[in-house]
Protein backbone atom coordinates (compact mmCIF):
# COMPACT_ATOMS: atom_id res chain seq x y z
CA UNK A 1 0.00 0.00 0.00
CA UNK A 2 1.22 3.47 -0.87
CA UNK A 3 1.18 6.75 0.90
CA UNK A 4 1.39 10.25 -0.41
CA UNK A 5 3.24 11.99 2.13
CA UNK A 6 6.93 13.20 0.22
CA UNK A 7 7.52 13.82 -3.38
CA UNK A 8 11.09 12.56 -2.95
CA UNK A 9 10.00 8.91 -2.35
CA UNK A 10 7.78 8.83 -5.26
CA UNK A 11 8.96 7.24 -8.92
CA UNK A 12 9.24 9.87 -11.65
CA UNK A 13 6.73 7.61 -13.95
CA UNK A 14 4.08 7.69 -11.05
CA UNK A 15 4.01 10.88 -10.55
CA UNK A 16 3.66 11.72 -14.24
CA UNK A 17 0.47 9.15 -14.27
CA UNK A 18 -0.90 11.43 -11.59
CA UNK A 19 -0.44 14.54 -13.56
CA UNK A 20 -2.22 12.91 -16.92
CA UNK A 21 -4.77 11.61 -14.55
CA UNK A 22 -5.31 15.05 -13.45
CA UNK A 23 -5.57 16.33 -17.09
CA UNK A 24 -8.08 13.91 -17.51
CA UNK A 25 -10.31 13.97 -14.07
CA UNK A 26 -10.25 17.31 -15.30
CA UNK A 27 -11.70 17.53 -18.84
CA UNK A 28 -14.34 15.01 -17.74
CA UNK A 29 -15.30 17.29 -14.36
CA UNK A 30 -15.56 20.35 -17.23
CA UNK A 31 -17.54 18.11 -20.05
CA UNK A 32 -20.26 16.42 -17.77
CA UNK A 33 -18.92 15.76 -14.69
CA UNK A 34 -16.96 12.87 -13.10
CA UNK A 35 -17.80 9.54 -13.18
CA UNK A 36 -18.30 7.65 -9.37
CA UNK A 37 -14.85 6.03 -9.37
CA UNK A 38 -14.53 6.62 -5.51
CA UNK A 39 -18.28 5.63 -4.59
CA UNK A 40 -18.89 4.79 -0.97
CA UNK A 41 -15.59 5.60 -0.77
CA UNK A 42 -14.57 7.76 2.58
CA UNK A 43 -11.63 10.32 3.25
CA UNK A 44 -10.75 11.27 6.52
CA UNK A 45 -9.78 14.52 7.10
CA UNK A 46 -7.25 15.53 10.14
CA UNK A 47 -6.07 19.07 11.00
CA UNK A 48 -3.92 20.34 13.16
CA UNK A 49 -3.89 23.53 11.23
CA UNK A 50 -6.21 25.76 9.50
CA UNK A 51 -7.42 25.59 5.85
CA UNK A 52 -9.59 27.00 3.14
CA UNK A 53 -8.02 25.03 0.12
CA UNK A 54 -7.02 22.12 1.45
CA UNK A 55 -9.96 21.26 3.33
CA UNK A 56 -12.19 22.34 0.86
CA UNK A 57 -10.76 20.64 -2.56
CA UNK A 58 -10.52 17.50 -0.78
CA UNK A 59 -13.87 17.11 0.40
CA UNK A 60 -15.34 18.43 -2.88
CA UNK A 61 -12.50 16.07 -4.71
CA UNK A 62 -14.27 12.87 -2.61
CA UNK A 63 -17.65 14.22 -3.76
CA UNK A 64 -17.27 14.78 -7.33
CA UNK A 65 -16.04 11.04 -7.70
CA UNK A 66 -18.73 9.57 -5.70
CA UNK A 67 -17.30 9.31 -2.39
CA UNK A 68 -17.12 11.61 0.61
CA UNK A 69 -15.01 13.16 3.61
CA UNK A 70 -15.24 13.27 7.13
CA UNK A 71 -13.21 16.68 8.66
CA UNK A 72 -11.91 16.13 12.19
CA UNK A 73 -10.32 19.45 13.24
CA UNK A 74 -7.78 20.23 15.67
CA UNK A 75 -10.11 19.97 18.72
CA UNK A 76 -11.65 16.90 17.74
CA UNK A 77 -9.18 14.19 18.44
CA UNK A 78 -6.31 15.88 19.28
CA UNK A 79 -3.84 13.84 17.70
CA UNK A 80 -0.48 12.49 20.08
CA UNK A 81 -2.48 14.69 22.93
CA UNK A 82 -5.56 12.91 23.68
CA UNK A 83 -4.42 9.89 22.04
CA UNK A 84 -1.75 8.49 20.76
CA UNK A 85 -0.89 8.61 16.82
CA UNK A 86 -0.51 4.90 16.48
CA UNK A 87 -3.73 4.38 17.98
CA UNK A 88 -5.54 6.79 16.25
CA UNK A 89 -4.59 5.83 12.81
CA UNK A 90 -5.52 1.74 13.96
CA UNK A 91 -8.92 3.13 14.82
CA UNK A 92 -9.41 5.59 11.97
CA UNK A 93 -8.65 3.45 9.42
CA UNK A 94 -10.95 0.88 10.54
CA UNK A 95 -13.72 3.05 9.57
CA UNK A 96 -12.34 4.94 6.49
CA UNK A 97 -10.57 4.15 3.12
CA UNK A 98 -8.04 6.92 3.13
CA UNK A 99 -6.71 9.57 5.35
CA UNK A 100 -5.78 12.83 4.84
CA UNK A 101 -3.51 15.22 7.18
CA UNK A 102 -2.25 18.44 8.24
CA UNK A 103 -0.09 18.25 10.55
CA UNK A 104 2.89 20.53 12.51
CA UNK A 105 5.46 17.70 12.81
CA UNK A 106 6.27 15.82 9.84
CA UNK A 107 7.06 12.86 11.69
CA UNK A 108 3.19 12.43 12.78
CA UNK A 109 2.10 12.08 9.29
CA UNK A 110 4.75 9.13 9.05
CA UNK A 111 4.03 7.92 12.22
CA UNK A 112 0.27 7.90 11.07
CA UNK A 113 1.29 6.01 7.65
CA UNK A 114 3.50 3.76 9.78
CA UNK A 115 0.46 2.50 11.52
CA UNK A 116 -2.84 2.70 9.52
CA UNK A 117 -4.05 0.53 7.00
CA UNK A 118 -5.12 2.56 4.27
CA UNK A 119 -3.08 4.80 2.50
CA UNK A 120 -2.05 8.05 4.08
CA UNK A 121 -1.56 11.69 2.34
CA UNK A 122 0.05 14.63 3.19
CA UNK A 123 -1.98 17.34 3.03
CA UNK A 124 0.97 19.82 4.37
CA UNK A 125 3.48 19.30 7.53
CA UNK A 126 6.31 21.76 8.53
CA UNK A 127 8.78 19.71 6.07
CA UNK A 128 6.51 19.71 3.31
CA UNK A 129 3.32 20.37 0.94
CA UNK A 130 3.12 17.73 -2.15
CA UNK A 131 -0.15 18.11 -3.12
CA UNK A 132 0.54 21.75 -3.42
CA UNK A 133 3.30 20.96 -6.04
CA UNK A 134 1.46 18.42 -8.22
CA UNK A 135 -1.31 21.45 -8.32
CA UNK A 136 1.35 23.81 -9.14
CA UNK A 137 2.81 21.56 -12.01
CA UNK A 138 -0.73 21.37 -13.55
CA UNK A 139 -1.07 24.69 -13.74
CA UNK A 140 2.36 25.10 -15.03
CA UNK A 141 1.23 22.56 -17.69
CA UNK A 142 -2.01 24.26 -18.55
CA UNK A 143 -0.18 27.72 -19.18
CA UNK A 144 2.67 26.88 -21.33
CA UNK A 145 1.69 22.72 -22.81
CA UNK A 146 4.76 21.24 -21.35
CA UNK A 147 6.82 21.53 -18.29
CA UNK A 148 9.94 20.07 -18.81
CA UNK A 149 12.86 22.52 -20.09
CA UNK A 150 11.27 25.07 -17.88
CA UNK A 151 12.72 27.63 -15.21
CA UNK A 152 10.91 27.80 -11.47
CA UNK A 153 12.10 31.07 -9.58
CA UNK A 154 11.01 30.54 -6.16
CA UNK A 155 11.25 34.03 -3.96
CA UNK A 156 11.23 33.85 -0.28
CA UNK A 157 11.32 31.30 2.49
CA UNK A 158 13.30 28.02 1.93
CA UNK A 159 9.95 25.85 3.49
CA UNK A 160 7.67 23.11 3.19
CA UNK A 161 6.26 24.85 -0.25
CA UNK A 162 9.90 25.43 -1.46
CA UNK A 163 10.97 22.01 -0.94
CA UNK A 164 8.18 20.28 -2.15
CA UNK A 165 8.62 22.46 -5.57
CA UNK A 166 12.61 21.63 -5.67
CA UNK A 167 11.24 17.74 -5.42
CA UNK A 168 8.70 18.23 -8.27
CA UNK A 169 11.14 20.03 -10.49
CA UNK A 170 14.01 17.30 -10.25
CA UNK A 171 10.71 14.76 -11.55
CA UNK A 172 9.71 16.81 -14.27
CA UNK A 173 12.70 18.48 -15.50
CA UNK A 174 12.42 21.89 -15.01
CA UNK A 175 15.19 24.20 -13.80
CA UNK A 176 14.88 25.62 -10.14
CA UNK A 177 16.77 28.83 -8.77
CA UNK A 178 15.47 29.98 -5.34
CA UNK A 179 16.62 33.49 -3.63
CA UNK A 180 16.31 33.46 0.09
CA UNK A 181 17.72 35.57 3.03
CA UNK A 182 20.77 34.21 4.71
CA UNK A 183 19.60 31.46 7.52
CA UNK A 184 16.12 30.89 5.72
CA UNK A 185 17.46 28.33 3.09
CA UNK A 186 16.32 25.74 2.57
CA UNK A 187 16.73 23.17 5.19
CA UNK A 188 20.34 21.85 5.58
CA UNK A 189 18.99 18.61 5.24
CA UNK A 190 17.84 19.10 1.85
CA UNK A 191 20.50 21.39 0.77
CA UNK A 192 23.07 17.87 1.34
CA UNK A 193 20.88 16.51 -1.32
CA UNK A 194 20.81 19.37 -3.80
CA UNK A 195 23.88 17.97 -6.03
CA UNK A 196 22.75 14.59 -6.10
CA UNK A 197 19.39 15.52 -7.51
CA UNK A 198 21.01 18.22 -9.89
CA UNK A 199 23.41 14.44 -11.37
CA UNK A 200 20.27 12.75 -10.90
CA UNK A 201 17.75 14.67 -12.91
CA UNK A 202 19.57 16.98 -15.10
CA UNK A 203 18.16 20.18 -13.95
CA UNK A 204 20.07 23.38 -12.89
CA UNK A 205 19.81 24.51 -9.37
CA UNK A 206 20.72 28.16 -8.09
CA UNK A 207 20.18 28.35 -4.54
CA UNK A 208 20.95 32.95 -4.31
CA UNK A 209 20.52 35.61 -1.68
CA UNK A 210 19.72 37.52 -4.46
CA UNK A 211 15.91 37.89 -5.86
CA UNK A 212 17.22 39.51 -9.47
CA UNK A 213 19.34 36.64 -10.18
CA UNK A 214 16.74 33.60 -9.79
CA UNK A 215 13.97 35.34 -11.83
CA UNK A 216 16.72 35.82 -14.72
CA UNK A 217 14.94 33.81 -17.67
CA UNK A 218 12.48 32.59 -15.07
CA UNK A 219 9.21 31.31 -16.66
CA UNK A 220 7.51 30.57 -13.31
CA UNK A 221 8.23 33.19 -10.92
CA UNK A 222 6.66 31.71 -7.05
CA UNK A 223 6.36 32.90 -3.66
CA UNK A 224 4.80 31.70 -0.01
CA UNK A 225 4.06 33.60 3.02
CA UNK A 226 6.75 34.65 4.85
CA UNK A 227 4.92 33.64 8.32
CA UNK A 228 4.33 29.86 7.92
CA UNK A 229 1.77 28.44 10.04
CA UNK A 230 3.17 27.83 13.70
CA UNK A 231 5.81 30.78 12.92
CA UNK A 232 3.67 33.91 14.28
CA UNK A 233 5.85 34.57 17.08
CA UNK A 234 8.74 35.61 14.52
CA UNK A 235 6.23 37.92 12.75
CA UNK A 236 8.11 41.11 13.43
CA UNK A 237 11.91 39.90 12.52
CA UNK A 238 10.02 37.94 10.02
CA UNK A 239 8.74 40.98 7.88
CA UNK A 240 11.83 42.83 8.50
CA UNK A 241 14.00 39.95 7.37
CA UNK A 242 12.12 39.03 4.07
CA UNK A 243 11.48 43.21 3.24
CA UNK A 244 13.82 42.42 0.29
CA UNK A 245 12.16 39.75 -0.99
CA UNK A 246 8.61 41.10 -1.89
CA UNK A 247 7.44 39.98 -5.51
CA UNK A 248 6.31 43.30 -6.95
CA UNK A 249 6.05 45.14 -10.33
CA UNK A 250 10.08 46.05 -10.32
CA UNK A 251 10.72 42.44 -9.73
CA UNK A 252 9.14 41.45 -13.02
CA UNK A 253 10.34 43.77 -14.70
CA UNK A 254 13.62 41.84 -14.42
CA UNK A 255 12.32 38.33 -15.84
CA UNK A 256 10.47 37.45 -19.10
CA UNK A 257 7.06 38.98 -20.55
CA UNK A 258 5.99 35.75 -20.66
CA UNK A 259 6.41 34.02 -17.33
CA UNK A 260 3.79 33.97 -14.64
CA UNK A 261 3.32 34.33 -10.94
CA UNK A 262 2.32 31.29 -8.62
CA UNK A 263 1.44 31.44 -5.30
CA UNK A 264 0.42 28.46 -2.89
CA UNK A 265 -2.24 30.81 -1.26
CA UNK A 266 -2.90 32.24 1.53
CA UNK A 267 -1.11 35.50 0.10
CA UNK A 268 -0.64 38.49 2.39
CA UNK A 269 -0.78 41.55 -0.18
CA UNK A 270 1.74 44.06 0.25
CA UNK A 271 3.90 41.69 2.06
CA UNK A 272 5.40 38.27 -0.13
CA UNK A 273 3.22 39.80 -3.18
CA UNK A 274 1.63 43.19 -4.55
CA UNK A 275 -2.10 43.60 -5.38
CA UNK A 276 -0.53 44.87 -8.56
CA UNK A 277 0.96 41.59 -9.14
CA UNK A 278 -1.14 39.21 -7.42
CA UNK A 279 -3.97 40.60 -9.72
CA UNK A 280 -1.98 41.38 -12.51
CA UNK A 281 -1.78 39.89 -16.26
CA UNK A 282 0.80 37.42 -15.24
CA UNK A 283 -0.84 36.22 -12.25
CA UNK A 284 -2.38 32.34 -12.18
CA UNK A 285 -2.61 31.98 -8.62
CA UNK A 286 -6.72 31.51 -8.53
CA UNK A 287 -5.70 29.28 -11.59
CA UNK A 288 -3.79 27.34 -9.62
CA UNK A 289 -6.21 27.15 -5.89
CA UNK A 290 -8.67 25.77 -8.26
CA UNK A 291 -5.94 23.05 -9.36
CA UNK A 292 -5.90 21.37 -6.08
CA UNK A 293 -9.40 20.09 -7.12
CA UNK A 294 -8.33 18.37 -9.80
CA UNK A 295 -4.71 17.74 -8.96
CA UNK A 296 -6.00 15.38 -5.66
CA UNK A 297 -8.71 14.24 -7.63
CA UNK A 298 -5.78 12.06 -9.26
CA UNK A 299 -3.86 11.64 -6.08
CA UNK A 300 -6.96 9.79 -4.24
CA UNK A 301 -7.71 7.95 -7.04
CA UNK A 302 -4.45 7.33 -7.73
CA UNK A 303 -4.13 5.58 -4.13
CA UNK A 304 -7.44 3.87 -4.11
CA UNK A 305 -7.66 2.19 -7.66
CA UNK A 306 -3.93 1.41 -7.84
CA UNK A 307 -2.62 -0.90 -5.27
N1 LIG B 1 -2.31 26.38 -0.21
C1 LIG B 1 -2.95 25.78 0.81
O1 LIG B 1 -2.60 24.67 1.23
O2 LIG B 1 -4.00 26.47 1.31
P1 LIG B 1 -4.80 26.14 2.65
O3 LIG B 1 -3.82 26.36 3.79
O4 LIG B 1 -5.93 27.10 2.70
O5 LIG B 1 -5.22 24.72 2.61
N1 LIG C 1 4.27 27.70 4.06
C1 LIG C 1 2.87 27.88 4.39
C2 LIG C 1 2.01 27.25 3.37
C3 LIG C 1 0.53 27.48 3.55
C4 LIG C 1 -0.31 26.75 2.55
C5 LIG C 1 2.60 27.30 5.77
O1 LIG C 1 3.15 26.23 6.09
O2 LIG C 1 1.86 27.91 6.54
Amino acid sequence: MKHFLDLATWETNELKHILDLAVHLKKEWQTGGNRPVLSNKILGMIFQKPSLRTRVSFEVAMKHLGGSAIMLGPQEIGLGKRESIPDVARVLSGYVDIIMARVFDHAHVTELAEWSRVPVINGLSDDTHPCQAMADLLTIYERFGRVEGLKIAYIGDGNNVAVSLLYASAHFGLNFAIATPEGHELPQTVRDKVTEIKSRSGIDVLETTHPQMAVEDADVIYTDTWISMGQEAETAERLKTFAPYQINADLLQQSKKSSIVLHCLPAHRGDEITDEVADGRQSAIFQQAENRLHAQKAILVHLLTHR
